[in-house]
């Protein structure tokens, strides 16, 4: 590596070897065939996804009234995602109130798409809008994730290594460029997931900022704050919801996400730092929004969130701010908090979320109090869904 002067070829290299080493590590934790793959839930999960008790999950295998399932070493049963999907559809057909068990939207009902977002970095967005896509998926609803990040951490979490898969295309990107777009179709990929669909994100979404100052210039149509959107709109049939990871900027990426959707939520750390900063964001956002607004883009929206995030209630401070947000924001701030925790942060060291990691590599008592405050925002998000499409 001596002798090098120039900082551009040092860079490269250094960049050459860290996406080696990253493909690499990939590979090693996800073998055999590079590509994740979602681990098997227990009964007592399975039941809770299908919001049904396990004494009833079990009586319908009993009865035969839904699919067998495998068992473990111990016969315990455990079920794929594929399998809930297949006990939906026969709990379904016995069930008195249609789309029990197939909560999304029926064909009146508008696609719903979350905008999560915040320009200060690491408040948990991509965390937040991970485990929303998954959670909302085992619940039974159609996802369509969206990475609009260059940085690529969702499609990253989801087992990609962005920096060399879509060297040559396969972003989110090709559809909503200015030069020859691709249908959204295209660029849309199936995920490990069952019923969580992905648009993936690569540096290459960078170019978008770039280019739109020119392309607002010349007058390209669609202008940028309406190509996410109509992208989004090729595909909306195959979806009830729809979840758009911003990148930590307020640019046009981020401008067209919350234009494009139906509910922006705001993550944001409960310290004066960084309530500090999104004071900051809201302005600018309120005044380019208009700015924007005056060009035609539709500005009309379901729900304003703002979540909590990495919060300890047992820091005083912290709990202090929360309060201060609360008092101010009242029902815009979500009454469910995401809470801080090593096993969120554990999980994420090897891009997994609660869902998918080994249960049994955690602190019990950790995890639970994880998952149950996931869970729990998460739940509260499925209500306002359900209020957007004017549910009981
Ligand atoms: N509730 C939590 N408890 C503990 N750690 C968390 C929690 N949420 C996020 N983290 C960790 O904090 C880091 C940043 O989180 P994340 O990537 O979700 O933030 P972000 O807002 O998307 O960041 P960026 O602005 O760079 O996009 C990650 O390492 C993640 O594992
Ligand atoms: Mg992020």
């Amino acid at each position: 590596m001596t002798g090098i002067r120039r900082i551009d070829e040092i860079i490269q290299i250094n960049a050459d070897r860290l996406s080696v080493a990253l493909d690499n590590h990939m590979r090693s934790t996800f073998m055999p065939d590079a590509r994740k793959e979602l681990r098997k839930f227990t009964s007592a999960e399975a039941a809770e996804f299908l919001a049904i008790d396990a004494a009833r999950l079990r009586k319908f295998h009993f009865d035969g009234k839904i699919p067998e399932v495998e068992m473990d070493g111990r016969g315990r049963r455990m079920y794929s995602a594929e399998s809930l999907i297949e006990i939906r559809r026969a709990l379904e057909t016995t069930s008195r109130k249609s789309g029990q068990f197939f909560p999304g939207r029926t064909a009146t009902e508008k696609l719903q798409i979350i905008a999560v977002a915040n320009y200060k970095g690491g408040s948990s967005k991509t965390t937040t809008a991970i485990h929303l896509a998954q959670r909302l998926a085992l619940r039974g609803y159609r996802v369509l994730a969206v990475d609009i990040d260059p940085q690529a951490s969702m499609t990253s979490m989801f087992g990609y290594s962005p920096e060399t898969e879509f060297r040559d295309g396969g972003t989110v990107y090709d559809a909503i460029r200015y030069d020859e777009p691709m249908p959204m179709r295209d660029v849309v990929r199936q995920t490990y997931f069952p019923n969580l669909d992905l648009a993936a994100a690569g540096l290459i979404l960078a170019e978008f900022e770039h280019e739109t100052p020119r392309a607002l210039n010349e007058g390209k149509e669609p202008r940028f704050f309406q190509r996410l959107g109509l992208a989004i709109d090729q595909v909306q049939a195959d979806y009830d919801v729809v979840v758009i990871d911003c990148p930590p900027q307020l640019g046009f990426l981020t401008m067209s996400a919350m234009i494009a959707a139906t509910t922006v939520l705001i993550t944001v750390i409960p310290s004066m730092l960084d309530i500090a900063s999104m004071n900051q964001f809201l302005a600018m956002t309120a005044s380019l929004l208009e700015v924007v607004s005056r060009h035609g883009a539709s500005l009309e929206y379901d729900h304003l969130k703002f979540l909590i995030t990495r919060f300890e209630p047992s820091d005083g401070p912290q709990a202090q701010m929360a309060g201060f947000l609360r008092a101010l924001f009242t029902d815009q701030v979500m009454t469910n908090t995401f809470l801080k925790s090593t096993a969120i942060s554990d999980a994420g060291l090897t891009q997994q979320t609660l869902y998918e990691v080994d249960k049994s590599e955690f602190n019990r008592n950790t995890y639970d109090r994880a998952l149950e405050s996931i869970n729990n925002v998460v739940g509260e998000m499925e209500g306002l869904l359900r209020e957007s499409w004017g549910r009981p």
